[in-house]
């Protein structure tokens, strides 16, 4: 992790330790940085052979004790099960409910719990409207946790995007597809400010600022056209034409359809603000120069 990124953020109390369940995109960014500033970090993957995997948790295996012994913050990043259930509480209450040292459990959710505002803006105080069965489903994961009566925040996310996982990928195949629905904007979040999310809101909370759920997403929702050209531009490469959104949805598999039946726009005024987080990346050209000075290093 850039040294410069974790320069910005305070460490965490010594002794402390996290447990993150589902090290895949974001988790293993949120595994670095916590490392990055002494914590020590456990994080699973359903398969042991597969990066970052510091042990294993799915929910045909049962987690030996050892692994929550003394951790002190817990992070899932783990979408429900189709069932509406949340994994890690189906294995695990009973051992959360019985660690004496947590101070903070973290819980990875998303805006698509908000439903669909015809382009207006959401807050946390804006009351979720699920419309998508995956939406549904992640909204009974957010009460299970809320029931539980840990020192449980939950972390409201849109679109991920970060080195790897960003539009350069589909420029770059040639799998582009510049999709025109005029009005239709995306909120985005970088996944080094998912990180850095996690490690602010882990240390305000210990300083009694622990609203309930927070939402983490950068200042400029957009349309996806603009932040195509934009990447294209700076890739120096050319663009496909564009598709009126009434074609394009013919061939459209469901889940890419779902995306494109919502349109709101995330406000992020209770982390940037009241609670005073500086995102690393403020919007998506900030945000797709560092993918791409990414893509250039790794090439
Ligand atoms: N991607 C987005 O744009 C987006 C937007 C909003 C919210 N979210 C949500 O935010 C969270 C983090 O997103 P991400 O994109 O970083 O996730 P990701 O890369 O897909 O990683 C998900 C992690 O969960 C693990 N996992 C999935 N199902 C599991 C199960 N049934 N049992 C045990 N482990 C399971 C995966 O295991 P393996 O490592 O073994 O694959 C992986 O480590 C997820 O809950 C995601 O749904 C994502």
């Amino acid at each position: 992790m850039n040294q410069n990124i974790v320069k910005r953020f305070d460490p965490l109390p010594p002794k402390s330790k996290l447990i993150i369940f589902g090290g895949g995109f974001s988790g293993q960014r949120i595994a670095n940085l916590a490392r990055c500033l002494g914590v020590k970090v456990l994080c699973s993957r359903r398969n042991k052979e597969s990066e970052g995997a510091d042990f294993i948790f799915n929910t045909e295996k049962e987690l030996s004790n050892e692994i929550l012994e003394g951790a002190t913050h817990v992070l899932s990043c783990i979408p429900p099960l189709l069932n509406g259930e949340d994994p890690v509480l189906l294995k695990l209450r009973t051992q959360l409910l019985n660690s004496k040292n947590l101070k903070w459990v973290g819980y990875l959710s998303t805006t698509g719990v908000y439903g669909n505002t015809k382009g207006g803006w959401v807050n946390e105080n804006t009351c979720p409207n699920p419309q998508q069965k995956r939406s549904i489903r992640r909204f009974l994961c957010e009460k299970q946790w809320i029931e539980t009566k840990l020192p449980i925040q939950i972390l409201r996310l849109p679109g991920i995007y970060g080195p790897g996982r960003s539009v350069f990928e589909s420029l770059f195949n040639g799998t582009t597809k510049m999709i025109d629905k005029p009005g239709q904007v995306f909120s985005r979040i970088h996944v080094d400010d998912i990180a850095g999310s996690v490690l602010f809101l882990i240390n305000l909370y210990s300083q009694g600022k622990n609203p309930l759920v927070v939402n983490v997403s950068d200042n400029l929702p957009t349309n996806n056209l603009e932040v195509i050209t934009f990447a294209a531009k700076i890739a120096q490469t050319s663009l496909p034409s564009t598709i009126p959104f009434e074609i394009a949805k013919k061939e459209m598999s469901p889940m890419a359809l779902s995306f494109w039946q919502e349109n709101r726009k995330v406000d992020n005024k209770l982390l940037c603000e009241k609670l005073g987080y500086s995102l690393i990346y403020p919007d998506f050209k900030s945000g797709l120069k560092n993918c791409f000075s990414e893509l250039k290093i790794n090439k």
